[in-house]
């Protein structure tokens, strides 16, 4: 029979499952967490990974209270030291590899060799040459590249970390890797402006660095949502949803353009307010309207003209009448396109994100149910999630952002959300997303809550995260075969979301200055 690896490092002891085996380790082998090793369980080789580490010596019990005792001890005999101490682990097992891989079915049996897992395995389960299959860094301390399965994507991604550790980098990398090696569709809401075109030759990457909607794209309930109708104000409601109506139909007959239809129903709008009661159906009439206005009540049109005002006020820049309307050309196929969020404010950016994502997944629905809509499957970066889809708060991303998270798989509609802030983020939609990228992470509170969210990540996985450095990653979930500790790859993007190196801008600042200060006066 074939030997699971070749650098023994210890022996499973105790009593083991499938699952998990205890491991005592050689003398002098140094055990660290995140260490993959393999076993033999039947005639499978088991892969798995140290979770859980303890020292011990059985000279230094655990109920010793005497520090003399401790002293002598060290210092009576080094060597005797050394033999009595011990190096205690749990391996979990994650795959057995046979004819292909399996969940392990056999207890890895007391008294089996535990080995360093060999190169050769840690390739054919990280680095599979398969479909979908996207490298993204490299195993820490094995060398040996990582990949994700990029289809597992529509089941939805977190990278969570915290600021400067390496998340808009790791967005990068699997956004370029999908439109470049695959020729797939990514849309990224850039909060702050910093990816750019991510490198991308041209023909790759569509930057929209003023993000538009035109007004004709609006649904009724996103315009109420603008324009912050409240939902008892019955008459206004009403009278919005007929001059809405009557708009689009003005359009479909080619009386007016698209992007006009706001306008158009603020002209019907101050018409009405200004009739009188009893002459509103013969106005209605000589306008040719197609269906009847509301009757009138109280002054409700007033109030419904201060809110569409409101809604040109504070949206103004995004609305933009000559806007293109097809999602095809705003979102094109095959590219990556970045909406640079950064000109707007929270509110703004909010319509924004909130409309595309209605967009994508109503569109993507009609097209798998055959209606046309949008014919590629697509993956969706939301940046500053914790913005856009917060916990305690409701904006219109995030009705959209968790029927995405719930919806999207069937319709090839995967979403990333990226965040600094992970409690701040909306249990529900982090609980959905299936995979998860953490990288450097400190706060316990945020570590707790992603846990919470996250049966794969164990007290000992998670241990881990404050000691990784930027760029260092825990990969869980569907889109890795096993849990991987990964150095991401640097992605070749232009903007840098480094630390400004201050003191040397202080110093090129002064120089600069004194340099005028010397011209000036020789
Ligand atoms: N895998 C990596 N290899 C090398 N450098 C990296 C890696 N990941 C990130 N960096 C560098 O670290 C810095 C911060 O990275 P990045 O902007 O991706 O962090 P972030 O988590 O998005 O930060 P923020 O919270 O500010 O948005 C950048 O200068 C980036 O180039
Ligand atoms: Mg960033």
């Amino acid at each position: 029979m074939e030997s699971c690896g070749e650098h023994r490092i210890g022996w499973v002891v105790g009593e083991s499952s499938p699952r998990e085996s205890l491991v005592i380790f050689e003398k002098g082998f140094r055990a660290r967490l995140g260490l993959y090793v393999s076993s033999r369980a039947g005639d499978m080789c088991v892969l798995g990974m140290l979770e859980r580490l303890s020292a011990g010596s059985h000279l230094l019990p655990q109920g010793l209270t005497e520090a003399e005792v401790v002293e002598s001890v060290s210092t009576y005999d080094h060597s005797l030291l050394e033999r009595e101490r011990y190096l205690r682990g749990s391996v979990r097992w994650i795959v057995a590899i046979g004819e292909g891989h399996s969940v392990p079915q056999e207890p890895v049996m007391p008294g089996s060799p535990v080995y360093e897992a060999p190169a050769s395995l840690l390739k054919e389960v990280f680095s599979p040459e398969s479909e979908g299959y996207l490298e993204v860094g490299r195993l820490i301390g094995a060398g040996v590249p990582v990949g994700i399965n990029v289809d597992k994507l529509a089941r939805h991604l977190a990278i969570l970390a915290v600021t400067g550790g390496g998340k808009s980098n790791t967005a990068c990398v699997i956004a370029r890797g999908i439109v470049e090696n695959y020729g797939g569709t990514v849309a990224i809401f850039d909060m702050h402006g910093e990816y750019g075109d991510l490198g991308l030759p041209g023909d790759k990457a569509v930057v929209h660095s003023t993000p538009f909607i035109n007004p004709y794209s609006i649904s009724l309930r996103e315009l109420v949502r603008l324009a912050r109708i409240p939902e008892n104000a019955h008459n206004q409601l009403r009278l919005l949803r007929w001059v809405w109506n009557e708009a689009r139909r003005r359009v479909a007959k080619g009386e007016i353009r698209p992007g006009e239809v706001i306008d158009f129903a603020k002209r019907v709008i101050e018409e009405y307010a200004g009739l009188d009661k009893k002459l509103v159906n013969s106005w209605a009439q000589r306008n040719e309207f197609e269906t009847r206005p509301p009757a009138k009540r109280g002054d409700e049109a007033e109030g419904l003209l201060n809110r569409l005002d409101d809604v040109i006020e504070s949206y103004g820049d995004v609305l933009r009448k000559d806007a293109p309307i097809d999602l095809d050309s705003i979102i094109q196929p095959g590219r990556l396109t970045v909406f640079d969020l950064s000109g707007l404010d929270e509110e703004g950016a909010d319509a924004v994100v909130s409309h595309y994502l209605r967009r994508i997944l109503t569109e993507r629905r009609d097209y798998v149910r055959g209606g046309g809509g949008y014919s590629s499957p697509i993956i969706v970066f939301i940046e500053e999630a914790h913005v856009l889809v917060p916990k305690d708060e409701s904006t219109l991303t995030k009705y959209w952002a968790s029927r995405i998270a719930k919806e999207g798989r069937k319709f090839g509609v995967g979403m990333a959300l990226i965040s600094q802030r992970p409690r701040k983020l909306d249990p529900d939609a982090l609980s959905q997303t299936n995979n998860k990228i953490i990288l450097r992470m400190v706060e316990p509170r945020d570590i707790e809550y992603v846990r919470a969210a996250s049966e794969e990540i164990g007290e000992d996985l998670a241990s881990l995260l404050p000691s990784l450095d930027t760029g260092e990653a825990l990969l869980i979930g569907s889109f890795t075969k096993l849990p991987a500790v990964v150095k991401i790859h640097k992605c070749p993007y232009k903007k840098s979301g480094g630390d400004i190196p201050v003191s040397r801008e202080w110093i090129e600042a002064s120089s600069r200055e004194r340099g005028i200060v010397e011209e000036a006066f020789g």
